[in-house]
């Protein structure tokens, strides 16, 4: 292991997050720092597994744990009820106990779907995080979100729930397609229009590679203040849904073909166009984002109408009654929330296409 980063995470549960290099062969170690030597079941996807489970088991063997493993089809049409339902039937069956332990291993999908199933399974048992996704390690392995697929939409149940503690080794990475690559390229760069100019500018050149474990520092570091702020996401939390009041829209008419990075992506555009057509925001900042998104392979527009997009996004969780948060840029490195009438949504969108 090559020196480690680790963030700790003051949320209602404390937990730490260790970023570096080489983790994942250790991983049996670090995980025995904070629980004893038990049963810890493996939920990973069809990918993963074949990549990373058998390294990850003989690691957590050779701390004293005793492994069953659990895999589901990659993809986030496996992100539903039925992998849920299969993983607590899995977990019942192996007499997992509350002493026990989840380890999710793979990227968003099983972050988030393993999360939900560690917060229900007896109504709580520990969980550790190791993202194997970019777009895990800069985000959705932070802070607790954990959630399922409906048919109606996405992320439309679950529950906040967090680890117990996050292992992102960015040797993982290596492995992953260009394309998935940049989908977590989306979200750092989200990071860096909500908070901090500079490191937007590190990954605006598209040259992310070298900087990768400082830049997925910096992105967990500004989550950790988020969340420390505003767990339960009633208020500063809010702003990490930039870019995904529209991001979700696109992946609904999709069908979640679609992925959630590049929805985001799509959709950071768009709103930031609204804001420039609005008046909201300096001149150069939608122009900087879209050059941004180009630089990494990013997608910037869509052909979903204005009025498709408006229906899918009238099924977003963001939505309360009659009145839906928008994330707004004012210039890169500044946003802020805007609550709007939901009909009022249409004319964002028609701006942002
Ligand atoms: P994903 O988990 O589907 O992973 C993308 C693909 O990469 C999959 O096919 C997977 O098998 C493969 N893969 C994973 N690690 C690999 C590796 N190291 N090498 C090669 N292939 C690998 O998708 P994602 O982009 O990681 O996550 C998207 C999901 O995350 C969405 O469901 C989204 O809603 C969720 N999300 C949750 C939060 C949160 O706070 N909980 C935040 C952002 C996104
Ligand atoms: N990814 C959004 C959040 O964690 O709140």
């Amino acid at each position: 292991m090559t020196g480690l980063t680790t963030i700790r995470v003051d949320s209602s549960r404390p937990y730490d997050v260790i970023i570096g290099e080489g983790i994942l062969d250790n991983a049996g170690k670090k995980i025995a720092d904070v629980k004893n030597p038990c049963k810890a079941a493996i939920i990973t996807d069809s990918t993963v597994r074949e990549l990373y489970a058998d390294r990850l088991a003989f690691s957590l063997q050779s701390a004293g744990f005793d492994t069953c493993l659990f895999s589901f089809e990659s993809g986030e049409a496996s992100k539903n009820i039925d992998t849920l339902s299969d993983a607590l039937e899995f977990l019942a069956s192996r007499k997992m106990t509350r002493s026990d332990i989840i380890i999710a291993l793979g990227g968003g999908v099983v972050g988030d779907l393993a999360g939900f199933a560690a917060a229900v399974y007896l109504r709580g048992i520990d969980f550790v995080q190791i993202p194997t996704t970019l777009l895990a390690a800069v985000d959705s392995s932070v802070g607790g979100k954990t959630a399922i697929d409906l048919k109606n939409g996405k992320n439309l149940a679950g529950c906040f729930y967090s680890p117990v503690l996050v292992l992102c080794d960015c040797k993982t990475l290596d492995t992953l397609p260009d394309e998935i690559l940049s989908d977590g390229t989306a979200e750092a760069l989200k990071y860096g229009v909500l908070f901090d100019g500079e490191l937007f500018g590190k990954i605006a050149s598209g040259k992310v590679a070298g900087d990768r474990e400082s830049i997925i520092a910096r992105c967990v570091d500004l989550k950790r203040m988020v969340v420390e702020t505003d767990e339960f996401d009633r208020g500063a939390r809010q702003l990490l849904n930039f870019g995904h009041t529209i991001g979700h829209a696109i992946e609904k008419c999709s069908g979640f073909t679609i992925s959630h990075g590049r929805g985001v992506a799509v959709g950071m555009a768009m709103i930031a166009k609204a804001a420039a057509q609005k008046g909201i925001s300096e001149y150069d900042c939608a122009p900087r984002i879209i050059s941004a998104l180009n630089n990494c392979r990013l997608p910037h527009k869509t052909d979903y109408t204005a009025k498709q997009l408006f229906e899918a996004a009238l099924l977003d969780k963001k939505r309360q009654s009659g009145s839906i948060t928008l994330v707004l840029p004012r210039r890169i490195g500044e946003c802020f929330l805007k609550k709007i009438p939901v009909e009022e949504l249409i004319e964002y969108i028609e701006a942002g296409i």
